[in-house]
């Protein structure tokens, strides 16, 4: 297996290069947060477009009564929306099969990336059991040597985010000990030297960070304080064009991580 990070969307020099790979799209704060929740929770899909407007001109031509329209600018609920990007939003009750369309502000501009990639996932702390279950039963005792695995950073206004680093280092060091002998390029060396020294307390760490701050001063400290928990969603998302939906291999226990 080899293990590779972008720490922004910006280091895609060439989307075609990940045709033979499994892109895992990270946004911890808080897209990929959302929308493990929301599909854990029974929403039928997300469709993530980058623009408000075009989120906007989606959803009233679809049916009403069973889309919702979900999203932020700047951290808040755009007017006119019907849910935030809080993921305490997201409950069975606002969501159990429905459509929901959703636009953030780095997030969903992650996801309409890599579109060449074999398969794209989304993956949080909330979700890293249940994708590193999904990818050891596949790969189980077969050769993962042509396999990249690439953890791809939604970061934060196309700079690096901490939260996103040490998710993919976090990653890095499970995928380690499900493929032995995997070779790490020298980004993923550095998420992984990034995690390391917070393994213990990663949630200390990461309330520092600079957009865990930013949500924090505005109000949505119980958001994050949600977003750094560690397996409480058994679904995978997978992106197919700009839809996701819970991959059909999703399980439903997720493995303990390392
Ligand atoms: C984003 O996609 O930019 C983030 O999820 C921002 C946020 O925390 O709402």
């Amino acid at each position: 297996m080899k293990l590779d990070v972008l720490f922004s969307p910006g280091f895609i020099e060439d989307d075609q290069k990940l045709h033979k790979s499994i892109v895992i799209m990270i946004d911890v704060l808080r897209a990929s947060t959302t929308i493990c929740t929301a599909l854990n929770n029974g929403a039928r899909e997300v469709i993530a477009t980058d623009e408000l407007e075009s989120a906007a001109r989606l959803f009233h031509n679809l049916e009403r009564s069973s889309t919702l329209l979900g999203g932020e600018r700047n951290g808040d609920m755009p007017a006119g929306f019907d849910l935030g990007n809080s993921p305490l939003q997201y409950t069975s009750e606002e969501v159990k099969g429905k459509t929901v369309i959703f636009t953030t502000t780095n997030g969903t501009q992650l996801f309409v990336k890599g579109r060449h990639a074999h398969e794209r996932l989304v993956g949080s702390f909330v979700n890293m059991g249940a994708v590193l279950t999904l990818l050891s039963k596949r790969y189980h005792g077969i050769p993962t040597d042509d396999i990249t695995l690439v953890f791809l950073c939604a970061g934060t206004n196309k700079r690096f985010s901490y939260e996103d680093a040490i998710c993919a280092g976090a990653f890095i060091d499970s995928c380690m000990h499900l493929f032995p002998g995997s070779h790490l390029s020298d980004s993923a060396h550095a998420a992984l030297h990034m995690y390391k020294p917070h393994e213990n307390d990663v949630e200390s760490f990461l309330r520092t960070t600079e957009h865990a701050q930013f949500l924090i001063n505005k109000g949505y400290e119980d958001d994050v304080n949600y977003c750094f928990q560690l397996n409480i969603c058994n679904v995978v998302p997978n992106i197919i064009a700009s839809t996701i939906r819970p991959h059909p291999e999703s399980v439903q226990q997720a493995v303990a991580v390392h």
